[in-house]
Protein backbone atom coordinates (compact mmCIF):
# COMPACT_ATOMS: atom_id res chain seq x y z
CA UNK A 1 0.00 0.00 0.00
CA UNK A 2 1.49 3.36 -0.88
CA UNK A 3 1.25 5.78 2.19
CA UNK A 4 0.50 9.60 1.59
CA UNK A 5 2.85 12.05 0.31
CA UNK A 6 2.07 15.49 0.75
CA UNK A 7 3.23 17.95 -1.85
CA UNK A 8 6.75 19.67 -0.62
CA UNK A 9 9.45 21.56 -2.15
CA UNK A 10 12.20 19.64 -0.47
CA UNK A 11 14.13 18.36 -3.44
CA UNK A 12 14.91 15.18 -2.54
CA UNK A 13 13.30 12.41 -5.45
CA UNK A 14 9.89 11.37 -4.66
CA UNK A 15 11.45 7.76 -4.99
CA UNK A 16 13.88 8.10 -2.26
CA UNK A 17 11.88 10.22 0.12
CA UNK A 18 8.93 7.46 -0.06
CA UNK A 19 11.72 4.76 0.72
CA UNK A 20 12.85 6.86 3.39
CA UNK A 21 10.10 7.76 4.85
CA UNK A 22 8.65 3.97 5.13
CA UNK A 23 12.41 3.43 6.98
CA UNK A 24 11.64 6.14 9.19
CA UNK A 25 8.34 4.38 10.13
CA UNK A 26 9.88 1.32 10.45
CA UNK A 27 12.58 2.78 12.77
CA UNK A 28 9.61 5.20 14.68
CA UNK A 29 7.74 1.70 15.27
CA UNK A 30 11.12 -0.13 16.88
CA UNK A 31 12.24 2.83 19.09
CA UNK A 32 8.26 4.17 20.43
CA UNK A 33 8.47 -0.02 21.32
CA UNK A 34 11.54 0.51 22.70
CA UNK A 35 10.88 3.90 24.74
CA UNK A 36 7.91 1.81 26.64
CA UNK A 37 10.13 -0.94 27.62
CA UNK A 38 12.32 1.71 29.46
CA UNK A 39 9.62 2.69 30.71
CA UNK A 40 8.21 -1.00 32.28
CA UNK A 41 11.72 -1.63 33.49
CA UNK A 42 11.97 1.93 35.30
CA UNK A 43 8.72 1.07 36.74
CA UNK A 44 9.19 -2.19 37.93
CA UNK A 45 12.66 -2.85 38.76
CA UNK A 46 13.82 -4.12 42.46
CA UNK A 47 16.75 -5.22 44.74
CA UNK A 48 19.25 -3.34 46.16
CA UNK A 49 20.18 -1.26 42.88
CA UNK A 50 16.59 -0.29 43.29
CA UNK A 51 17.44 3.59 42.67
CA UNK A 52 20.11 3.92 39.99
CA UNK A 53 18.46 1.34 37.80
CA UNK A 54 15.19 3.16 38.16
CA UNK A 55 16.76 6.34 37.50
CA UNK A 56 19.07 5.08 34.82
CA UNK A 57 16.07 3.26 32.50
CA UNK A 58 14.09 6.56 33.15
CA UNK A 59 16.90 8.63 31.61
CA UNK A 60 17.17 5.74 28.84
CA UNK A 61 13.04 6.35 28.48
CA UNK A 62 13.76 10.13 28.02
CA UNK A 63 16.58 9.36 25.70
CA UNK A 64 15.01 7.62 23.45
CA UNK A 65 12.00 10.31 23.39
CA UNK A 66 14.14 12.63 21.75
CA UNK A 67 15.29 10.16 18.88
CA UNK A 68 11.50 9.13 18.04
CA UNK A 69 10.57 12.89 18.07
CA UNK A 70 13.44 13.38 15.32
CA UNK A 71 12.79 10.52 13.47
CA UNK A 72 9.10 11.10 13.26
CA UNK A 73 9.50 14.72 12.43
CA UNK A 74 12.02 13.42 9.59
CA UNK A 75 9.33 11.08 7.90
CA UNK A 76 6.66 14.51 8.25
CA UNK A 77 9.50 16.51 6.60
CA UNK A 78 9.37 14.83 3.44
CA UNK A 79 5.91 14.63 3.26
CA UNK A 80 5.09 11.62 5.00
CA UNK A 81 2.62 10.64 7.66
CA UNK A 82 4.30 9.29 10.82
CA UNK A 83 2.83 6.43 12.43
CA UNK A 84 2.92 7.07 15.87
CA UNK A 85 -0.45 5.50 17.08
CA UNK A 86 0.08 2.49 19.94
CA UNK A 87 -1.85 0.74 17.04
CA UNK A 88 0.91 0.91 14.45
CA UNK A 89 3.44 0.55 16.97
CA UNK A 90 2.01 -2.85 18.05
CA UNK A 91 1.81 -3.87 14.50
CA UNK A 92 4.89 -3.26 13.19
CA UNK A 93 7.90 -2.81 15.73
CA UNK A 94 10.27 -5.69 15.31
CA UNK A 95 11.32 -5.96 18.83
CA UNK A 96 10.71 -8.88 21.31
CA UNK A 97 7.70 -8.30 23.70
CA UNK A 98 8.75 -6.79 27.04
CA UNK A 99 8.14 -9.92 29.71
CA UNK A 100 5.89 -8.88 32.08
CA UNK A 101 7.51 -10.86 35.32
CA UNK A 102 10.46 -9.51 35.48
CA UNK A 103 11.74 -7.77 39.05
CA UNK A 104 15.37 -8.40 39.33
CA UNK A 105 17.75 -5.57 38.19
CA UNK A 106 19.87 -8.42 36.54
CA UNK A 107 16.89 -9.47 34.93
CA UNK A 108 15.95 -5.47 33.70
CA UNK A 109 19.17 -5.07 32.49
CA UNK A 110 19.23 -7.97 30.97
CA UNK A 111 16.14 -7.46 29.14
CA UNK A 112 16.60 -3.80 28.18
CA UNK A 113 20.03 -4.04 27.07
CA UNK A 114 19.28 -7.01 25.15
CA UNK A 115 16.65 -4.35 23.29
CA UNK A 116 18.64 -1.46 22.61
CA UNK A 117 21.24 -3.82 21.15
CA UNK A 118 18.63 -5.21 18.59
CA UNK A 119 17.64 -1.32 18.20
CA UNK A 120 20.42 -0.25 17.73
CA UNK A 121 21.57 -3.00 15.08
CA UNK A 122 19.10 -1.59 12.88
CA UNK A 123 19.75 1.98 13.72
CA UNK A 124 23.70 1.23 12.17
CA UNK A 125 21.50 -0.76 8.98
CA UNK A 126 19.70 2.28 8.38
CA UNK A 127 21.94 4.42 7.99
CA UNK A 128 23.64 2.34 5.32
CA UNK A 129 20.30 2.41 3.97
CA UNK A 130 19.57 5.95 3.88
CA UNK A 131 23.10 6.50 2.78
CA UNK A 132 22.33 3.85 -0.58
CA UNK A 133 19.38 5.93 -1.43
CA UNK A 134 21.52 9.12 -1.59
CA UNK A 135 19.70 10.69 1.59
CA UNK A 136 23.12 11.90 4.06
CA UNK A 137 20.89 13.63 6.27
CA UNK A 138 18.40 10.80 7.10
CA UNK A 139 22.02 9.32 7.19
CA UNK A 140 23.00 11.88 9.60
CA UNK A 141 19.57 11.54 11.81
CA UNK A 142 20.41 7.81 12.14
CA UNK A 143 23.97 7.99 12.93
CA UNK A 144 23.36 10.56 15.65
CA UNK A 145 20.74 7.77 17.07
CA UNK A 146 23.12 4.91 16.41
CA UNK A 147 25.99 6.76 18.34
CA UNK A 148 23.05 7.79 21.20
CA UNK A 149 21.94 4.21 21.59
CA UNK A 150 25.44 2.96 21.60
CA UNK A 151 26.05 4.77 24.48
CA UNK A 152 22.88 3.90 26.50
CA UNK A 153 23.85 -0.01 25.68
CA UNK A 154 27.23 0.87 27.42
CA UNK A 155 24.91 2.94 30.37
CA UNK A 156 22.48 -0.45 31.02
CA UNK A 157 25.30 -3.00 30.31
CA UNK A 158 28.08 -2.00 32.56
CA UNK A 159 26.01 -3.62 35.28
CA UNK A 160 26.63 -6.86 34.18
CA UNK A 161 30.59 -6.27 33.25
CA UNK A 162 32.33 -6.90 36.62
CA UNK A 163 32.63 -9.70 38.95
CA UNK A 164 31.58 -7.43 41.63
FE1 LIG B 1 8.90 7.84 36.94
Amino acid sequence: MKSTLHKTQNNLREKTRRAMIDLLNQQLADALDLGLQAKQAHWNVKGPNFIGLHELFDKVAEELEEFTDDIAERAVELGGVAHGTIQTISKNSRLKAYPLDLTSGKDHVAALSGALAKFGASARAAIDAAAKHGDADTADLFTEVSRGVDKLIWLVEAHTQSKQ
